[in-house]
């Protein structure tokens, strides 16, 4: 592909726009030899503005998301996108969440530009668990293990039951909740269903993933030993 539209689908700005930063000479190699748009070099030699390139499609990274961010590119308030470089939101092919997260809901998210990969991640078929931690505007019952173990709960407007989860007392207020499937809402519906409320959530885990010491409101790529630790 043309070094002008691998930059421009990475973000950097339109063909045009990009056109221009190579005349300028912005584009260079890192010995900061000046670049120009027909050159045909390798993608991590190349620099703009002096940084590396941002990375080649296929990219998967993880994000601490705090509450108060909505997992879309354009509604009202703030987005994920606003904690991401600017450019990452105006890539082809479209990073998108790997599922979402509620607006209030903090905790692990997973963001692809890999089709491929976003459909193995969230199909049923891989199983993945992600593991959810619910602090409650109520005291558990006790009984609320086994409802979720049961595997025939019912949600709300639901036509299956939903598979079995695992609850985890933490406190009387607090349990950590692990669910194999996603659906709308489910943790919050969840305990609405008996008879609870939540009043704050988190996902710890996706898969074999954590979040690590990876502070709220920052990002990280995802490598290769990650991506294997995920479907471990
Ligand atoms: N379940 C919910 O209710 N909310 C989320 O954000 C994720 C799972």
């Amino acid at each position: 592909m043309k070094l002008v539209k691998s930059l421009a689908n990475l973000g950097y700005g339109s063909r045009r726009q990009v056109a221009l930063m190579f005349r300028e000479g912005r584009v260079t190699d890192a010995a900061g030899e000046v670049l120009y748009a027909d050159d045909t070099p390798q993608w991590h030699e190349v620099h703009v503005d002096g940084e590396p390139l941002d990375p080649p499609p296929g990219l998967l990274l993880m994000l601490h998301k705090p509450a108060g961010y909505t997992c879309s590119t354009k509604d009202r308030g703030r987005l994920v996108y606003d904690l991401l470089p600017p450019r990452f939101a105006h890539r082809s092919p479209t990073l998108s969440t790997v599922g979402r997260l509620d607006r209030e809901t903090s905790g692990l998210l997973l963001m692809t530009d890999d089709g491929q990969l976003l459909h193995r991640i969230i199909s049923p078929k891989s199983k993945l668990p992600k593991v959810y931690e619910a602090t409650l505007a109520e005291p558990l019952r006790g009984d609320e293990a086994a409802t979720f173990a049961s595997g025939t709960l019912m949600l709300d407007s639901e036509t299956t039951p939903l598979l079995p989860a695992e609850l985890e007392v933490l406190s009387p207020t607090r349990a950590r909740l692990t669910l194999h499937e996603g659906r709308y809402h489910q943790v919050r519906r969840m305990f609405a269903a008996v008879g609870n409320h939540v009043d704050a959530l988190h996902r710890s885990h996706v898969g074999g993933l954590s979040l690590g010491d990876l502070p709220e409101g920052e990002w990280r790529m995802l490598d290769e030993s990650d991506r294997t630790q995920l479907f471990a």
